[in-house]
């Protein structure tokens, strides 16, 4: 009799947690309630939950998720979107799984869900992490609408070399810069609470070095040294792990011989133990069955051995952990601390994310939720935002409101595809705006439009060069839009060369002869090597890939609505034969002297830049002066006080991103010649001064030592203040010992 009561006790506690959902976030009911579900799983259960699968690309699931929900055995999917979708798929995980435990739908929402905001390495050319912010925010609202409740951003990491495509998808080469978008965006992502109904979790990747492939090409091999790790490429992630965020993604790459995804240094020693981070990691697509390929596992049973061990939780894809699991188990190749510990950190993101709450989406509210308004103006005022101009020589920007006539040239000038960038989340290219329809848009009707295509991005026809000279000699200007295609960058997409592809540097060349004043639009996904266009065309604007409304932009920029303030995140090279090229590099025993041939350059290109990071022009000019600190001796553990006056010296309204560098002057180790240590950016009437003020601590001046430790050297350091990384104005002050 007693038994019986005890057994009955017990399944009805049992079903009574199953079905009771989870009221509260506190962390200590979080981690009861983990525990308590945990208590109850099986094995396949557990390593159910360790697993993730690929929906279809349209957004469907398959099949066999359905099978594998209903039996408990599926922890979340990738791409699976769309609120009837993944209701469909929620409710079978829910009312029919013995444990009714939610999955958790992901998506690669990198800048926009249906809404494309500017790749983020054009955001994060903005300087304003609060747009990052705010477009993440939308981002997180629409997709949370469409069913999903995570997404697999922000990338974060840094890229010193532009043939790598993936460059597109970070903040570019910065770590400083890197990690303000980085923490922004989590923001954005998250908020302050990631249950909230227009939220999604957050997932740093690509954990972590994966920018360093060798040679630029996707998914290489990198050699770091553990410095160069800590103080360029954790960064960002220590940023996002500040901000809250809930997941990280493994990296492809191998790091100095260890494949990420079985990297305990970076995913155990770095993450957990150092960084004290709870949430969970999940592998890059098939990355753990890679380390096969990778040559430190013989099989998909090692792999998941290696990769589990190490402190991957989740495994996209490819299935190792769950064929595996029970084998390696009994065979104590993996221990059941292990599985549970893993299981442990998925479950309490579910929960920290009212998974259990509020499985379900609103299917009613999903249409009216993407494309607003609103959101469509942000768009349009970001990627405004983000543009950078390189070049106005005899202000041939911005374009007269009274302009008779105008030649939009070239084959991005009417592209869909193209501003959205690689990543398009559920973009469409029905709701984009090509610059020619901005363009159309902005002119007055007395203002003639001629278009002219010119040439494909590709490939080596010239015939319609005829006719966009044509166009061109009709007209007061001609605005040619050159760059690469969506498919050119992201991820698989690595460049031999940065020069404009197929034949459109002879286009802009065509087009220039005519003698018209000519503008070149870049819309690209990274830095590109455009000498001859630099030293022969007036105007360059750079647009980057600037998402649904980046034809609205375009237009509010060159007709002058807009003033471009923005700055460029990535270093762009003379020539691919410079990669890697970053300004934030050491200084050599034989630093670059013009005039000695026995020093660090080149012979047969300039070894400075075309542009310098955070480089970009206005309308306006500022002028940058009078730089003061609060003290010319400070301990390591005072604050200094920088300031600077920045004045509008032109007639125009306009933003300057002020930029505050420092040096190391001499060191136990080699230091960089300059590292950003601050930024604002400020909007300024004309003739307007103001006095803008940075707070420099510790933190900004400590480096990794040879013991690995974090430490301030006392002795001279530089600080330098400027509009770009090159144009500074500098002052010097001593760390002396406490
Ligand atoms: C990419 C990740 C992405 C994942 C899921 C991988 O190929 O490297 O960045 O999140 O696919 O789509």
């Amino acid at each position: 009799m007693k038994r019986i009561s005890l057994v009955f006790l017990t399944v009805v506690c049992v079903l009574l947690a199953a079905i009771a959902p989870a009221r509260s976030q506190r962390p200590r009911d979080v981690e009861q309630q983990v525990n308590a579900l945990l208590a109850q799983m099986t094995l396949a259960e557990k390593l159910g939950q360790l697993q993730q699968l690929d929906g279809e690309a349209n957004g469907n699931y398959r099949p066999e998720h359905v099978e594998l929900a209903r039996k408990g055995l599926l922890g979340s999917t990738l791409n699976v979107r769309g609120a009837q979708k993944t209701n469909e798929l929620q409710r079978v995980a829910v009312n029919e799984s013995r444990l009714k435990i939610p999955l958790l739908f992901g998506f690669d929402v990198i800048h926009g869900y249906r809404t494309i905001f500017p790749i983020p390495v054009g955001e994060a050319a903005s300087w304003d992490p609060t747009l990052a912010e705010r477009s993440a925010a939308v981002a997180a609202q629409e997709a949370n609408n469409a069913g999903l409740r995570w997404t697999f951003a922000p990338m974060l990491d840094i890229a010193r070399d532009p043939r790598w495509g993936r460059i597109t998808e970070g903040a570019g080469e910065d770590p400083f810069l890197g990690a303000a978008f980085g923490a922004a965006r989590v923001r954005g992502f998250q908020g302050a609470d990631y249950s909230a109904p227009d939220k999604v979790l957050a997932c740093a990747k690509h954990w972590v070095a994966y920018g360093a492939a060798e040679g630029g090409r996707d998914y290489n091999t990198t050699e770091v040294s553990e410095n160069t790790l800590r103080e360029i490429y954790f960064p960002p992630f220590k940023a996002a792990i500040d901000a809250g965020v809930g997941t990280l993604m493994s990296s492809f790459n191998a790091i100095n011989g260890v494949p990420a995804t079985s990297n305990a240094f970076v995913l155990t020693k770095v993450l957990r133990d150092e960084w004290k981070f709870d949430g969970f990691v999940v592998s890059d697509y098939t990355s753990v069955r890679e380390l096969i390929n990778h040559g430190v596992a013989a099989n998909e049973e090692q792999a998941a051995a290696a990769a589990l061990n190490a402190g991957v939780d989740m495994e996209m894809v490819s299935r190792s952990y769950n064929q595996f699991g029970p084998k390696l188990l009994e065979q104590r190749k993996i221990s059941l601390a292990t599985i549970d510990e893993a299981v442990r950190r998925i479950l309490r993101i579910k929960f920290r994310l009212g998974l259990f709450d509020r499985p379900y989406t609103d299917e009613a509210s999903e249409p009216q939720s993407l494309l607003r308004p609103a959101s469509l103006s942000l768009a349009r005022e970001i990627a405004a935002r983000s543009m950078v101009l390189l070049k106005n020589d005899r202000n041939v920007l911005p374009l007269p409101n009274n302009v008779k006539s105008i030649a939009v040239i070239g084959p991005l000038a009417d592209d869909r595809r193209a501003p959205l960038g690689w990543w398009a989340g559920d973009g469409r290219e029905e709701n984009t705006i090509t610059p020619l329809a901005g363009l159309k848009a902005k002119v007055s009707p007395q203002t003639m439009v001629l278009y002219a295509k010119g040439s494909d991005v590709t490939g080596d026809s010239t015939a319609g060069f005829e006719q966009a000279v044509a166009v061109a000699k009709q007209s007061d200007v001609a605005v040619v839009f050159v760059g690469e295609t969506h498919e050119m960058v992201g991820e698989a997409a690595s460049r031999s060369t940065l020069d404009l592809p197929g034949r459109q540097l002879d286009l802009v060349k065509a087009v220039q002869a005519t003698g018209k004043p000519t503008v070149v639009v870049l819309v690209n996904g990274r830095p590109l090597a455009i000498g001859w266009i630099v030293d022969n065309v007036p105007a360059i604007l750079e647009s980057w890939m600037g998402g649904s409304q980046s034809g609205n932009a375009v237009a509010d920029v060159l007709f002058g609505d807009v003033n471009p303030g923005g700055k460029l995140p990535v270093t762009f090279p003379r020539s691919v034969g410079q990669v890697p090229i970053y300004y934030n590099h050491m200084n050599t025993g034989r630093p670059p002297e013009p005039e000695n041939r026995y020093t660090s350059k080149y012979y047969d290109v300039p070894w400075t830049p075309l542009f310098p990071f955070g480089y970009g022009l206005s309308y306006t000019t500022f002028k940058l002066s009078n730089l003061q600190l609060s003290a010319p001796r400070i301990r390591s553990a005072d604050r200094l006080t920088v300031s600077v006056e920045v004045e509008n010296a032109g007639t125009r309204a306009g933003d300057e991103v002020v930029q505050l560098y420092v040096r190391d002057v001499v060191a136990s180790m080699t230091r960089p010649v300059k590292e950003l240590k601050g930024f604002q950016r400020v909007t300024l009437q004309p003739g307007e001064k103001r006095r803008v003020e940075f707070t420099l601590t510790g933190d900004h001046l400590a480096f990794w030592n040879r013991d690995l430790r974090f430490v301030v050297e006392p002795g001279e350091f530089r600080v330098m203040v400027g509009s770009n990384s090159r144009d500074v104005i500098e002052a010097k002050f001593e760390v002396v010992e406490r």
